[in-house]
């Protein structure tokens, strides 16, 4: 048994956990910070790194707790280098570099992309089978990607904008929900009607890439129309209002936008990944990253999909060091082993395979 300790902290979530063979979750500790930025509307990068500070060793700690291992048994200490947030990798990458060096034990870097869909890997039921087609959804990215092997991958398309987490959180705080906005819209969809508001969707024919700022400023457009109108009326001088006159302030149909928007996202999100999956062959199609929890695109893929879908539970499929874990077992056991000079790459992106 191959036993990794996996640290995570690209963003707002301070993560450790220990996974054996890629496959078998020991522990999975997560240190969200979301109500840290909820008054912000999103993530506030310098209060994140400091809280990484604060919870990086507690966490870690809890982790071999709850796996009950020793760091003896440890085959390696496999960490996010990117993509993410500067001042937030630092704080994973030194305390990785520093446990890996003082306990003799071999350091991995993940990119943070390849750890989202390594979330696949840690289900109850056999591996996935290459070559796979993987939408990849977070607050930080959406790509489409082609795997065809552990570490293999072709990007068929990605966002043009937004990613679909982005607007998720944008629209979301447009309607005036709590951060972050993609479960949030989920919820407040519950009650609403899909078809109340006609809302674009960009399809970019011919491309496997996306595009989501102008279904957000369709959103924003209607917003604005339920919002008071500045009055230039002089004050002394009484307006006459009819009977026909509308009332000043129209409560915004938060449920049945929020149910628009995200029939929208998931329409294109789903039909361009299975039209990737029919085109390239694909044996699977897997759904990772934050959005991937969304009820609706689980349900829509499942249906829709020419060959069987898989997504890791919600708590896997937003941030969390399982993931990292899982994809450092495959990058160790690939000989894959980061130097004492492993950087941060806040721009890193997912290594292409050059077909032969
Ligand atoms: O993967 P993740 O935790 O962090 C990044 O790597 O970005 O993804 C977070 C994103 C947020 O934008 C959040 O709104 C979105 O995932 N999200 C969802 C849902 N749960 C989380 N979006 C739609 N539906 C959900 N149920
Ligand atoms: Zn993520």
């Amino acid at each position: 048994m191959t036993l990794i300790l996996g640290i995570e902290t690209s963003c707002d979530e301070t993560a450790a956990a220990v996974v054996a063979d890629g496959r078998v979750l020991h522990s999975s500790v997560v240190a969200s910070q979301v109500d840290l930025h909820r008054r912000y509307g999103g993530v506030f990068p310098e209060m994140a790194s400091r809280q990484h500070v604060l919870s990086i060793l507690p966490v870690i700690d809890e982790a071999m707790a709850e796996a009950e291992v020793d760091w003896g048994d440890l085959a390696a200490v496999a960490v996010t280098y990117g993509p993410g947030l500067a001042g937030s990798l630092l704080v994973g990458v030194n305390a990785a570099k520093g446990l890996a060096w003082g306990r003799g034990l071999p350091l991995v870097g993940i990119n943070h992309i390849e750890a989202h869909i390594y979330g696949n890997w840690l289900l109850d039921v056999s591996p996935p089978r290459f070559p796979l087609v993987c939408l990849v959804v977070s607050g930080g990215h959406t790509e489409l990607i082609l795997m065809t092997g552990h570490g293999q991958y072709r990007r068929l398309g990605a966002t043009l904008d937004d990613a679909a987490g982005e607007a998720f959180d944008k629209v979301g705080r447009l309607l005036g929900l709590p951060y972050p906005g993609g479960p949030a819209i989920q919820e407040a969809a519950l009650t609403g009607t899909p078809s109340s508001f006609k809302l674009p969707r960009a399809w970019l024919p011919g491309t496997y890439d996306f595009s989501f700022s102008g279904l957000k400023t369709a959103v924003l457009r209607i917003v604005r129309k339920y919002q008071p109108q500045a009055d230039n009326k002089p004050a002394d001088k009484p307006r006459v209002i009819s009977s026909q006159t509308p009332p000043l302030i129209r409560v915004l149909p938060v449920a049945n936008l929020a149910a628009s928007f995200q029939a929208a996202v998931v329409e294109v999100l789903v039909e361009k990944t299975c039209r990737a999956a029919e085109e390239c062959k694909a044996k699977t199609v897997l759904l990772a990253g934050g959005v991937a929890a969304n009820e609706l695109l689980r349900a829509e893929m499942s249906k829709r999909s020419p060959v069987p879908v898989r997504y890791p539970p919600p708590e896997l499929c937003t941030d969390n060091a399982a993931i990292v874990a899982s994809a450092g077992f495959f990058r160790f056991e690939a000989g894959e082993q980061a130097g004492w000079d492993l950087d941060v790459v806040p721009g890193l992106r997912l290594a292409e395979h050059k077909e032969p």
